[in-house]
């Protein structure tokens, strides 16, 4: 199955890397649109191919979509990222643009493509895919739930002091600093509730960490993250090429569910050869309804800046 990811920046490049070491797909391209970058670093991933042990072909492609043609899946990294001190929502101007443009071509030549956005301020990318692509709300999935759900279990073990192995939790709402709704009320090791190991403090602590988890690493780095953000994307795609139905909090078009309508936020979804199988209902708790709620509009603000 053909996979396309556009964009061969570090995000890009990661989620290559990583969809071709589990081995689950027969083909990747990437696209750029700097010339030579794709074909450069397919060239370079495809010489880690007899030394790591994956079968997957990866080729680069300079903005010809004709190579894309009959994906199953696309990724879009495309886009600037953040420098430090930046939020995800003032790269918008720049970023919207590149991906309607890169939707276009995407769909083009891959009708039937599922769309995973990456772009940020990602929650709006999705909204933007869904308004601008004409596909079925199933088949355009954000990805910031997966990536913060990671972040969340390395806090969680940190604050356990225990391997990550023993923690589950989930992030569901927004992707961006503030409307992050990490859901301690559900988060466990080996199935016992946190809250039996760690008092309030602690737990919002860890929480507010999870929430900058970007922010925190684009200080570090001078540029956001790339390999947690790739190795969430390949799970998604696996997901998907694999029918694996796992669940994994999405950016997806809701349509009444946890209360909204005509807005892409995260909550947990099924995802499997179909794209979004279904939108799981969850109970929350009063507070984690308000903080969804606050997200929402936030990000309906955001949204209100796109013009199409
Ligand atoms: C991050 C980017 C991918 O959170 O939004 O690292």
């Amino acid at each position: 199955m053909k996979v396309t990811v556009v964009g061969a920046g570090a995000v890009g490049a990661s989620c290559a890397e990583y969809i071709a070491m589990k081995n689950f797909s027969s083909e990747v391209v990437l696209v750029d649109i700097k010339e030579g970058f794709a074909e450069g670093k397919a060239m370079d991933l495809m010489q880690t191919a007899s030394l790591n042990g994956f079968d997957t072909k990866i080729t680069g492609t300079t903005g010809d979509y004709s190579k894309t043609a009959g994906s199953k899946v696309a990724v879009i990294t495309s886009g600037i990222p953040r420098k430090p001190g930046m939020t995800r929502e003032e790269l918008i101007g720049i970023n919207a643009g590149i991906v309607k443009d890169v939707t276009e071509n995407l769909v083009k030549h891959s009708p039937d493509v599922i769309i995973i956005v990456v772009s940020n301020p990602m929650d709006t990318m999705a909204y933007l895919v869904h308004k601008t692509s004409g596909l079925p709300k199933e088949r355009i999935i954000g990805m910031g739930g997966a990536l913060d759900s990671a972040r969340f279990k390395y806090r969680l073990a940190e604050a356990l002091d225990c391997p990550i192995s023993d923690v589950d939790g989930m992030v569901i709402a927004a992707h961006s600093d503030t409307g992050m709704l990490p859901l301690l009320s559900k988060a466990t090791r080996n199935g016992v509730s946190v809250s039996e190991f760690l008092d309030e403090e602690k737990q919002n602590t860890l929480a507010e960490a999870t929430k900058v988890g970007g922010a925190t690493l684009t200080k570090l780095l001078g540029t956001s993250a790339w390999y947690a953000p790739g190795a969430a994307v390949s799970m998604l795609v696996q997901s998907i090429v694999c029918d694996q139905k796992k669940m994994v909090p999405c950016s997806v078009m809701l349509d009444g569910e946890y209360g909204e309508s005509d807005i892409c936020l995260g909550v947990p979804c099924i995802i499997g050869k179909n794209g979004v199988e279904k939108i799981v209902n969850i109970s929350l708790t009063d507070a984690e309804k308000e903080k969804f709620a606050t997200a929402a509009k936030a990000v309906r603000d955001v949204n209100g800046d796109l013009k199409f």
